[in-house]
């Protein structure tokens, strides 16, 4: 409960509907319910007579949320009352003559409805006459913050009084964080024939073809009296030329019960189009609407020849257990061969792996050479043995975004399968890390540790030991995730008291990897701020890891509190949170990502700000997934900027259900090695004009990286100017995405680029 409290405030900051609207179209159709509410704080159930005198109560707007109207950070219950009357002439200019709808809005967290003191509906979901209301409305485990209330009435309702003054009182409970009646768009009116229509789309989910996209639309008719009849106006805007590339119409046409689909085809672009469907039904005041953009893919598709990619450098301690998955793609099988390996390390020719004990410091230059039926290909790899873990920013997959606390060791199992099957290895993806979930829950009758006092799994993670010897046995690492506190975000075990004996169990169970998330730590803390109380629960986790035999790289997760980049490092983290939790929706990850600024100037080597896990593909936060509500562009940018920044990337989404559009995203081996590159330099902001923004990385072979970044909402045109970059005589330019080189800039780079979307070039100096 708390954990789904948490994720609900988060989710709050920022509220948009990207995909569909239903548009009603007024009129006299409809008694509007956008003003005229009474509130009032508390909770009896006199609230719900219509002869209760609410004349003292305030008044309150219904387009916000009650915490900016005077009821700051109030959770409990609250009441909406309003007096109206329902005039019989909606009935009469009606189509359909059955059925009168009361639209509420979205209500923050749950709802019990009356109408004229009787209980008609909790929840979205209508009650029959009589019901006797409950307080269990209120104790659901989803919250409903973001579903819109409709409860429909018969007409002969005995409940609704015609042409005369209804009230409609509305009990709401709030978990917490924001609350209330807040979406603004309330009103009474007779059932519209669109409302029986189902829509099945699957925003931004479309099939490969040879040619290009397929995207199927399902229509279903769900009334067992109305025909419908209507038509769905399709278009294509190309978002670069701002034109519209395709515009048609075509028929919806369903006897009760019926279902329609429609095949649409579209074709593989070079860049970015939207796609936008228009549904009109005769006979309705309403339109159903949505649009998303069509995927198109940047990166030729890789060529069987051979490649070993980043990352380039690789740092482990002496004398701990050393294991490396070269990544290499091409087609295998392929044979490996490497000299100048530190002495204790042996390789796995056929696939790469490098493992064994170097108990030597120092840099070790290792040229792999890797060989298959094309050809071969060579590349020199430098190994740091000595203190530092995480030379480049972590890379690989996270349970959370995908399966929250429904993660299971078979899914994670699955996960690690995936990364090899599916070619991501190859390409630098090699931690498999399992979030919160795996632990015993704080209110199970099950203790969460042995008497000895060692950490239990739950029943989900029969044997921990076992995944990390498989997750090894593929050559990649095993990450894990804990507390500082008594328990995690979700309400399970934490290691408060117990740090040491924990890294303990971490390393045997073969740990490369710990997660560890302030959670319930702040409950034992004054000001969560302060670093003066963040620093030591982190510290001594961090000696806790050095002293074990094994490298466990350190992830500090407490959402950027106490300006943690400033400390992390101190306290031996090799990755810490900047931001509470990332979400797919544009304003999310935008705020997130382009806020990194104050933190670069602390990202190096060994030491990286992370501004949150990967949000593209099927994620879910567990077990109903869902396509990332990202468009393609922002896909793009997500991705760019995320490789700019330096940061971590971890993937959160089901590794077993890949489309072509998120594989191409993450095996681009230019735009990892940009993350991955050996300086650690983190972007920055050097440049912004028109909310087009442009961020600068430094590499290490002393060219540079930068991405233009279209952060409004109409496409820009504009014109970067190289100096900025404090590039004077001319460069090189090269199209990382497209990995074309496209010609020489002297002074400028122009580009036209779509809402929300990147231009990503690498400038090559000229080699001296
Ligand atoms: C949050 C954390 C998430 C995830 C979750 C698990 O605090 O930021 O990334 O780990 O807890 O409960």
């Amino acid at each position: 409960m708390q954990f789904v409290q948490n994720q609900k405030y988060l989710l709050h900051t920022v509220f948009i509907v990207l995909f569909t609207a239903i548009l009603p179209l007024f009129g006299q159709s409809a008694v509007p319910l956008t003003q005229g509410w009474k509130f009032h704080w508390g909770d009896s159930a006199r609230f719900a007579q219509p002869d209760y005198n609410d004349a003292t109560w305030d008044t309150i707007a219904v387009n916000r949320w009650w915490n900016d109207q005077g009821y700051p950070k109030k959770a409990g219950f609250a009441w909406y009352r309003i007096h109206v009357v329902i005039p019989s002439t909606l009935k009469q200019s009606a189509y359909l003559k059955d059925s009168l709808v009361f639209h509420l809005g979205k209500i923050d967290d749950f709802d019990q409805v009356y109408l004229n003191g009787h209980l008609i509906g909790e929840n979205n979901h209508a009650v029959p006459p009589n019901a006797v209301p409950t307080d269990t409305f209120a104790s659901r485990k989803h919250s409903l913050w973001d579903v819109p209330r409709r409860y429909a009435l018969a007409v002969t309702d005995p409940r609704i009084h015609w042409d005369a003054e209804n009230v409609i009182a509305i009990r709401v409970y709030n978990w917490g964080g924001p609350g209330g009646i807040y979406s603004g768009d309330l009103r009474i009116a007779m059932a519209d024939i669109l409302e029986y229509l189902q829509v099945t789309y699957n925003p931004g989910v479309f099939q490969k073809t040879a040619s290009g996209w397929e995207k199927q639309v399902m229509f279903r008719n769900r009334s067992r009296k109305y025909p419908m009849q209507g038509t769905l106006r399709l278009t294509v805007q190309d978002n670069v030329a701002e034109k519209t590339l395709r515009s048609e119409t075509h028929p919806i046409e369903l006897a009760p019960g019926d279902v329609q689909e429609m095949q649409f085809r579209f074709r593989e672009r070079s860049h970015s189009t939207t796609v936008r469907y228009v549904v009109q039904l005769e006979h309705s005041q309403q339109q159903f609407q949505f649009a998303e953009g069509i995927p198109y893919i940047l990166t030729p598709p890789h060529s069987q020849a051979l490649a070993l990619n980043p990352p380039y450098v690789y740092g482990q301690r002496p004398g701990h257990p050393f294991i490396f998955r070269i990544p290499a793609s091409g087609a295998r099988p392929m044979a490996f061969s490497a000299h100048g390996l530190p002495p204790g390390i042996s390789l796995d020719a056929r696939n790469g792996i490098l493992r064994g004990k170097v108990l030597q410091r120092g840099t070790y230059r290792v040229r792999v050479t890797v060989r298959n039926r094309y050809g071969s290909a060579s590349h020199t790899y430098r190994l740091v043995i000595g203190d530092t873990l995480a030379l480049t920013p972590p890379m690989g997959w996270n349970s959370w975004n995908v399966w929250g606390l429904a993660v299971t060791q078979d899914r994670v199992q699955a996960a690690a399968r995936a990364l090899v099957k599916y070619h991501l290895a190859d390409f630098g993806w090699q931690f498999v890390n399992v979030d919160d979930g795996w632990e015993i829950p704080g209110n199970s009758t099950q203790p969460g540790r042995a008497p000895n006092g060692e950490i239990l799994t739950n029943a989900k993670f029969p044997d921990m030991k076992a995944l990390g010897d498989s997750i090894h046995a593929l050559g990649l690492k095993f990450g894990i995730y804990s507390s500082p506190g008594p328990l995690t975000c979700g309400g399970y075990t934490g290691s408060y008291q117990h740090e040491d004996q924990d890294a303990r169990t971490f390393a045997r169970w073969g740990v490369d990897y710990l997660k560890y998330d302030l959670c319930h730590y702040r409950d034992l803390m004054k000001d969560v701020n302060d670093p003066a109380e963040l620093i030591p629960p982190y510290a001594r986790m961090g000696r806790a890891l050095r002293d074990v035999s094994r490298d466990i790289v350190y992830s500090i997760c407490e959402y950027g509190n106490g300006k943690v980049w400033e400390w992390g490092a101190r306290v031996g983290g090799n990755l810490w949170r900047t931001t509470g939790d990332i979400w797919d929706t544009w304003e999310r990850m935008a705020e997130i990502g382009f806020q990194q600024d104050k933190t670069a100037p602390y990202a190096g080597p060994g030491h990286w700000n992370d501004p949150d896990m990967l949000i593209i593909g099927w994620l879910g936060w567990g077990n109903n997934l869902h396509y990332t509500r990202l468009t393609p562009d922002e896909q793009y940018t997500h991705i760019s900027l995320w490789a700019l920044l330096s940061a971590p990337l971890l993937l959160g989404c089901d590794l077993e259900r890949l489309d072509a559009f998120t594989l191409n995203l993450i095996t681009n081996p230019e735009i990892i090695a940009i993350d991955q590159d050996a300086l650690g330099y983190q972007a920055r902001t050097v440049w912004e004009q028109d909310s087009v923004r442009a961020y600068l990385k430094k590499l290490a072979d002393g060219n540079l990286a930068v991405g233009l970044f279209n952060l409004a909402s109409q496409t820009r045109k504009v014109v970067f100017p190289l100096r900025v970059a404090g590039i004077q005589q001319g460069v090189e330019v090269r199209d990382v995405w497209r990995r074309q080189t496209v010609g020489r800039a002297q002074q400028e780079i122009s580009a036209t680029i779509p809402s929300h979307g990147v231009y990503l070039v690498k400038l090559l100096k000229a080699r001296k």
